[in-house]
């Protein structure tokens, strides 16, 4: 089964609604998806999701062969996906730590969506795991200039370009032309375009449980559907596995 990691550049574009919401369109298609936060500077899933702060991925153990047993058992579930918190502080992580529980949801027989938040140049490594990586951003000037520069990193770090693709969060319809010259300046294809919809963000900033179904909701099944397409069309002998565990 696939790893899609979402992340960003510069600002708080929305990796976390990106990551919330595509879990749960995916999980609409399929039987059960699993969704990690994995941002060290995060920890927001729990935050947006109403997890219990007494689970989540800070009881991992450090091995990670033990971690698949135990993502089932910090998960919570929310509609059809397993929702799994963050690290309480940014200390207690580390990108083995990472990379060990993103190997482990290889043997999960299921999707994952892992929220990896902004991509450092030191962390930029991490990212040989997932099959597809999609780097969220505004469609704004600076949002879309630190998106350029996470790709570039990325990019340095020797993942495959051909796996990453944007997503721009955010766009409004009155400025259409703002998601037109934000998808043209990344050097990546744009594989979903998530308008502004405040409803659905009072959704994830009120923990409430069931998904508001707005415009938002039409776009993230839109995108769920295209990575599943551009997921098969990676075969999975030519996907990168890790370079840190290996
Ligand atoms: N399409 C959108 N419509 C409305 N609000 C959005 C949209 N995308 C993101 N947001 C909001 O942007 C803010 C930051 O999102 P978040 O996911 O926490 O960012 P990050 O994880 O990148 O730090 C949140 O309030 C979120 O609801
Ligand atoms: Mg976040």
């Amino acid at each position: 089964m696939s790893l899609i990691g979402v992340c960003a550049g510069k600002g708080a574009p929305g990796c976390t609604f990106v990551s919330i919401n595509l879990a749960m369109a995916l999980a609409d298609n399929q039987s059960r998806v699993l969704l990690l936060d994995l941002d060290p500077d995060g920890g927001d899933l729990s935050a947006y999701l109403g997890l219990d702060p007494r689970k989540g991925m800070h009881l991992l153990p450090q091995t990670p062969g033990a971690c698949l047993e135990s993502l089932n058992r910090e998960g919570e579930p929310r509609e059809n996906v397993l929702c799994v918190g963050g690290f309480p502080r940014s200390a207690d992580s580390n990108p083995e730590l990472i990379e060990g529980i993103l190997a482990s949801t290889r043997g999960a027989g299921q999707s994952a969506v892992a929220d990896l938040g902004r991509v450092r140049s030191d962390t930029a490594a991490l990212f040989h795991s997932p099959d597809l990586i999609l780097i969220v951003a505004r469609p704004r000037l600076v949002s879309v200039h630190g998106a350029r520069r996470a790709i570039q990193d990325l990019q340095d770090a020797g993942v495959a370009s051909s796996r990453i693709y944007a997503v721009i969060t955010g766009w409004e319809r009155q400025s259409p032309a703002d998601l037109a010259e934000s998808a043209a300046a990344l050097p990546v294809r744009t594989l979903g375009a998530i308008p502004l919809d405040r409803r659905a963000a009072h959704w994830l900033e009120s923990s409430q449980r069931v998904p508001v179904k707005g415009p938002a909701h039409k776009a993230f099944q839109a995108l769920a559907s295209e990575v599943a397409r551009t997921l098969a069309a990676h075969p999975a002998d030519k996907r990168r596995g890790s370079r840190i565990l290996r």
